[in-house]
């Protein structure tokens, strides 16, 4: 507030009219985000939308990613699905409100088995249009690539026009590994924002 009251002081009479009205927006603002903490934790508040959470993994490091996704999805109320690779369809893809897909990372990049299905849902372009989307992997080392990993499990989704999210200062959840209990947490942490965006 300090810095608005010095600002209104020395600016023209124009910006001081907006200016003034800076305190409200700052309420406002506040109260949202209040607002929208409260729901996440409030699983009284149930939900009618499903969200896939689609995962590749072949020695249980992503799908044990996956598995605490889930759990902190359904914790915020959230219809969940959780599907490993090979069974899922593109009638899943289009059946979701939100869908969280992980891989482990290789050379860097997904799984070929994931770059593959991606590839495919080629066919059904249009139909995931602004769902919400959010990625994860699992990974060997740290800079061993699950950044970029991560950004190509992403960057699918914004071809497909879905509307991305992920936990504040990160572009997803990695992990080194087995996910040990703070990854975990995170996981379950990006289940449940997905899950609160979906409230309406
Ligand atoms: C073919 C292959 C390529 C890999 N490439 C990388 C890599 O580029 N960077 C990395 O950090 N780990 C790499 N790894 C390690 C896996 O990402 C890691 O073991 C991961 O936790 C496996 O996940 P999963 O248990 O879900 O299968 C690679 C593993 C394999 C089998």
């Amino acid at each position: 507030m300090e810095v608005i009251k010095s600002f209104v002081t020395i600016a023209p009479p124009e910006i001081v009219t907006i200016k003034k009205a800076a305190p409200e927006y700052i309420r406002l603002i506040i109260f949202s985000s209040r607002r929208r903490k409260k729901q996440l934790y409030n699983p009284d508040l149930m939900l009618s939308v499903m969200i896939l959470i689609l995962y590749d993994s072949c020695t249980g490091n992503t799908q044990a990613m996956a598995e605490a996704i889930a759990q902190g999805a359904r914790e915020a109320g959230a219809k969940v699905f959780l599907k490993v690779l090979d069974d899922a369809t593109f009638d899943d893809l289009i059946k979701a409100d939100a869908i969280i897909w992980g891989c482990p990372t290789y050379f860097g990049m997904m799984t070929a088995k994931m770059k593959k299905f991606v590839d495919h849902s080629n066919d059904i372009w249009g139909e995931l249009d602004t769902k919400i989307g959010a990625a994860f992997t699992s990974s060997g080392g740290i800079s061993g690539g699950n950044e970029t990993a991560l950004f190509s499990l992403i960057q699918a989704m914004l071809i497909h026009g879905m509307l991305v999210t992920s936990l504040p200062g990160r572009y997803g959840v990695v992990a080194i590994g087995k996910p040990d209990t703070k990854t975990l947490e995170n996981c379950a942490k990006l289940g449940r924002r997905v899950a609160s965006l979906l409230r309406t």
